[in-house]
């Protein structure tokens, strides 16, 4: 094996597990070639991608120069454009989201820069109407109303769990981009993303997928046929609750549109975030897994608790998508949400108060078992009317279980729940 001309990269033409491309992915191993470590001599490559701690490259002469920001040749010149250690790890995330090589994964600031991204790249322009699902994260329906809907873009509602009325309001509204998550948030019901993709390819409209919470783990929405997918990395990619970043992932032609949007809107992500992204992402499948596995016997713990009155979570007996989940996801997810008997916030807050394990805290998808209040947290900005219709009660727990051992979790739980 001759690793310093790159045999050992390319030996190996059989296809990986999602496992081992998480591991390696992106990863700058023998033989790839590394901007700006030409020169420095020896049969050597760090084990770990470096921090290219660098927002400006130089290059031997001025021609090379004229090449690399012309796009002639492969290379650097400024940061906002590309960055040695986000491009690593925008590999990796490409090989993961897109592993039949049916598009590319770009690395953004934040997951709300991810859908700005995505909706701008899907051409929401004047007079242009978006069909949103009324059960997305919050702050993607303030950005439409505060943002889009100010430059006459038409901002319009359906519901994710009834396919009938997506398909009438397509038809009738003729959007030119769909908003859907693939979980929604704290109901946890499962979206039919193929079915939805059908209808939307039928009529000529974007699918843009939030798959924050399902991962490319749990299922990639491109091979569904959906057109754009978008992450806030923030949570269960990076994994570790230190830092904030986005992902969006999408084929030719939004590809090219949503690199072109990001370089000149510039919510680039730092190399710092993005090494620690890539260290985070080596770990999903383990984190994913024991995650999901937590939050199944949370589930079946919770659903035996007096002081509980109802359990959403899609791997429990009759919950409404089982079939869609079989179908759609390869596990069913570490959220959990939790309905308290005595429905008043007074006691939700004294649950979350008598907790002493899982950390109170309005984020998800870390290694730590978090727990929401939704309708203080994530649905905090909605009229209480609104927060009704979407079954999002005052008693209404949110559980995103972490890396921890189930019994610890439970017991945590347990002992809050007795003392209610
Ligand atoms: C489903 C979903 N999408 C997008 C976002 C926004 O992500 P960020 O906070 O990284 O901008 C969040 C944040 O909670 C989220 O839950």
């Amino acid at each position: 094996m001759n690793e310093a001309n790159g045999t050992q990269q390319r030996r190996h033409t059989e296809k990986r597990h999602f496992d081992t491309l998480a591991v390696h992915g992106g990863e700058l191993r023998a033989g790839a070639k590394v901007p700006g470590e030409k020169g420095r001599g020896g049969d050597f490559y760090p084990m770990s991608t470096p921090i290219h701690a660098s927002t400006t490259f130089s290059h031997s002469d001025a021609e090379t120069a004229d090449r690399v920001l012309g796009g002639e040749e492969p290379g650097f010149g400024y940061a906002r454009w590309g960055n040695p250690t986000v491009v690593a790890l925008e590999g990796a995330l490409t090989e993961l989201e897109c592993p039949s090589g049916n598009g590319r994964a770009l690395a953004v600031s934040s997951g709300m820069s991810a859908i700005h991204a995505a909706l701008t790249a899907a051409e929401l322009t004047s007079g242009s109407t978006v069909l949103v699902a009324e059960q997305v994260y919050g702050s993607t329906i303030t950005l439409l109303l505060q943002v889009f809907a100010p430059m006459d873009v038409q901002v319009r509602f359906f519901d994710a769990t009834d396919l009938g009325d997506l398909e009438k309001k397509v038809i009738s509204l003729g959007p030119r981009a769909v908003v859907v998550e693939t979980i929604s948030n704290p109901l946890l019901r499962v979206a039919d993303i193929p079915a939805m993709a059908r209808i939307t390819e039928a009529h000529g409209a974007a699918l843009i997928v939030d798959n924050t919470f399902g991962t490319p783990y749990l299922q990639r929405p491109l091979e569904f046929g959906a057109d754009i997918v978008v992450h806030s990395a923030t949570k269960y990619i990076a994994g570790h609750g230190d830092l904030t970043a986005g992902v969006v992932a999408a084929a030719a032609p939004y590809d090219a549109a949503l690199e072109q949007i990001r370089k000149t809107v510039g919510y680039v992500m730092d190399p710092f975030g993005a090494w620690l992204t890539l260290r985070g992402l080596k770990t999903l499948p383990l984190r994913m897994s024991r995650q999901c596995e937590n939050a199944r016997k949370v589930a079946g713990v919770l659903l035996e608790h007096p002081a509980v009155a109802a359990v959403n979570h899609p791997s429990l007996a009759g919950h409404p998508d089982g079939e869609i989940t079989a179908r759609v996801l390869s596990d069913t997810g570490g959220l959990v949400s939790f309905e308290l008997s005595d429905g008043a916030r007074g006691t939700a807050f004294r649950f979350l108060n008598a907790l002493e394990l899982c950390v109170r805290a309005p984020s998800l998808g870390d290694i730590y078992t978090i727990a929401t209040h939704p309708a203080t947290a994530s649905h905090r900005e909605l009229p209480p009317s609104r927060r009704e219709k979407l079954g999002v009660t005052e008693g209404l727990i949110r559980l995103s279980t972490g890396i921890e051992h189930h019994a610890d979790i439970t017991g945590d739980l347990t002992r809050a729940l007795d003392a209610l």
